[in-house]
């Protein structure tokens, strides 16, 4: 396993990070389903235990995963394998769960998720706190005063390395500057590289202030890994996000099967072929310094972290960019 920098920071992640959102299973905030099927934590405890294994060291987090549920089983994981949680980082995040402030970036607000993500994941600090999204407001009127909430719980040796999260050029370009993150993370994978791809606006911004970016959604949420039926097509439960979105309707499989036929022609049809084209696809793009695929049992542990070491050449890559094109 190899490791990287975030930023200029001295914090290291391996470059196959683990995902913990599957950890909070279904789940709903202010009524929208934004959950994952449940897991089985014994499970969960395999797969963490492979990973840790085989040098996964940086597990990312949130505070609205389960609604604590994620963060409270990451810190019972790690004590049931006899691990200490501070010889890994521990990302988690705060902003889609607002409680009962008017908006969850009001600064009570984030000293009171960051206190209770403390309690709940069972340290003294947080070693990569984000902001969950770039929503600061009408106007971004409370970005200014957030900021400088993550700054003082920096000052105060609560979180060691600021991250910011978010969904478009625009929201990353408005809080950079005024944030001051090492981290940007946001969704990449081989059929939307529009983050890290480079000369992308976000690509540019990572370059003037020398940042790294934490690759969320490596797999399209398992779309590349082709286990999908178009003629069975899944169904999900009520508060699993996946519900009703068309990217795993009949026609949206049936338009990916004939490109991942043809990743397979080259790269192998086994399901670790096609998980280490998609996450090392991803981890050859300048500035990205891990992926963070999900994952719900040791099976979905092993098959994605012998991705690891396995690279892609520029043709590889050019390949993989024509066949999902
Ligand atoms: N900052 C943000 O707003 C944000 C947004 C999204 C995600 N994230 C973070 O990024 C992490 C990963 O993103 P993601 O969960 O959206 O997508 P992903 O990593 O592309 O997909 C993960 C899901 O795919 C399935 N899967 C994974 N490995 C597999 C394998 N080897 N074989 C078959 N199925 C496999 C599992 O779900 P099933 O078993 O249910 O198919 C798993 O939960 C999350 O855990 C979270 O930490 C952050």
């Amino acid at each position: 396993m190899n490791y990287r920098n975030l930023g200029t920071s001295d914090v290291k992640v391996s470059e196959i990070s683990f995902g913990c959102w599957t950890m909070g299973g279904l789940n709903w905030v202010n009524g929208n389903p934004n959950g994952w099927a449940n897991v089985d934590e014994d499970e969960i405890t395999e797969g963490i235990k492979l990973a840790i294994d085989a040098g996964v060291n940086h597990f990312d987090n949130a505070d609205v995963y389960g609604n604590g549920r994620a963060e409270r089983m990451l810190a019972r994981v790690f004590e049931k394998l006899g691990v200490k949680s501070e010889d890994f980082v521990v990302a988690t995040k705060i902003g889609h769960f607002p409680g009962t402030a008017a908006h969850a970036y009001e600064p009570a607000h984030i000293r009171h998720q960051c206190e209770q993500s403390l309690i709940n994941l069972k340290r003294d600090y947080i070693d990569l706190y984000y902001f969950h999204h770039g929503d600061f407001g009408p106007n971004g009127a409370l970005l200014e005063d957030a900021a400088a909430t993550m700054d003082a719980l920096v000052d105060e040796g609560k979180v060691r390395v600021k991250g910011q999260s978010a969904y478009s050029a625009d929201d990353f370009e408005r809080a950079v500057p005024v944030v001051r993150p090492q981290a940007l993370q946001s969704w990449a994978h081989a059929l939307d590289d529009q983050f890290v791809r480079p000369g992308s606006r976000v690509a540019k911004l990572m370059d003037e202030h020398n940042l790294s970016f934490v690759a969320f959604s490596p797999l399209a949420q398992a779309r590349l890994l082709d286990k999908y039926d178009p003629n069975n097509p899944p169904e999900f439960e009520p508060g699993d996000h996946r519900k009703g979105n068309g990217g795993f309707g009949a026609e949206a499989i049936a338009a990916l099967k004939p490109k991942l036929a043809k990743l397979k022609e080259r790269f192998g049809d086994s399901t670790e072929d096609l998980a280490a084209v998609a996450l090392n696809y991803i981890l050859e793009q300048p500035r990205v310094a891990c992926v963070i695929p999900g994952f719900r049992n040791p099976r979905q542990a092993k098959c994605n972290v012998q991705a690891a070491g396995r690279t892609l050449s520029a043709e590889d890559l050019a390949f993989i960019k024509e066949a999902l094109a």
